[in-house]
């Protein structure tokens, strides 16, 4: 686990080279993290650059934070994500968030690919994050706490942010984009489910599945952040339909969903942007506000 200074170190850096912290910040799934590109006034800082950053192996993620504008609102997107299945501990999937909340950043909006567990779903379609399951067996804030950091125990029966979501729904309805709302399970991959998984997971709640998100969530909420996630249902999970799931497949779809996926995103991020006096009273008790 990385210690308190190391992330007051790495928020430092993130200050010095990419200015005031912007209220929101968003990390970019599989396919999806061309959206970096499209922000105006860029400014990027490599992973490697930063101590004790994991450096992201997984096809489609570069490697890099880049801060930049959206509609004259500062946002600041994480380019390329970590997973436990790369081999990495839960609790270093933690330190980038905590930098980001040691930086300033109080809203985090998560993106990835997701496998549609939910039968109404179709490929292409969004999923507003509503609550999640974690069936990985694995949690980010495993071992000893940093009360300076987050409380040892931490509530989680708001991680997805109520007002958020109301927030992204409206966006969504503004520009006639078509998002469910649903239960999220995280697998630890990096094998695709059996169609006996995706069966339980359906009977336990869930309505999409994949292999990251939740312990970026547990680790922001754990730190004081509001969380808003959206998946990007790439393919209907194992066993739905008699053919078999590829990780090109789920490349090639988000890739494609990428502009309706980005004009939602920037929509949400003008409403952030345009609300961020009201979002500036952090709801939770936290160690780091600012
Ligand atoms: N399962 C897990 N992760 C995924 C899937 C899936 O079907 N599709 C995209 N990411």
């Amino acid at each position: 686990m990385h210690s308190f200074e190391e992330i007051q170190a790495a928020a430092a850096l993130l200050r010095e080279r990419l200015g005031e912290a912007p209220a929101c910040a968003l990390v970019l799934g599989s396919g999806l993290g061309g959206f970096a590109d499209e922000l105006e006034r860029p400014v990027a800082l490599s992973y490697k650059e930063i101590a004790g950053f994991p450096l992201s192996t997984a096809p489609g993620h570069a490697g890099r934070f880049v801060a930049g504008y959206v509609e004259g609102v500062k946002v600041l997107a994480m380019q390329g994500r970590f997973h436990c299945y790369e081999g990495w501990d839960a609790s270093q999937i933690a330190f980038p968030v905590r930098v980001l909340r040691a930086y300033g950043v109080k809203v985090l909006l998560l993106t990835n690919a997701a496998g549609g567990v939910n039968t109404d779903f179709r490929p292409g379609d969004f999923m507003l994050i509503r609550d999640h399951i974690n069936l990985s067996g694995r949690n980010p804030l495993v071992g000893a706490n940093d009360e300076r950091i987050g409380p040892r125990f931490p509530d989680m029966s708001k991680a997805y942010d109520p007002a958020l979501r109301e927030l992204a729904k409206g966006a969504a309805r503004d520009l006639e984009i078509g998002l469910h709302e649903g239960v999220y399970a995280w697998f630890l991959g990096p094998s695709f489910e059996t169609p006996a998984e995706i069966r339980m997971a359906r009977t336990l709640g869930a309505d999409a599945v994949g292999m990251s998100t939740v312990p970026e969530v547990i680790a922001a909420v754990h730190c004081g952040m509001r969380v808003l996630g959206i998946s990007c249902i790439t393919n209907l999970a194992a066993g739905i339909l008699d053919q078999p799931i590829s990780g090109d497949e789920v490349l090639e779809i988000s890739a494609k969903k990428r502009p309706e996926f980005s004009a939602l995103v920037k929509a949400i991020i003008a409403r952030i942007g345009a609300e961020d006096a009201a979002l500036a009273g952090m709801p939770r008790g936290a160690a780091w506000r600012s």
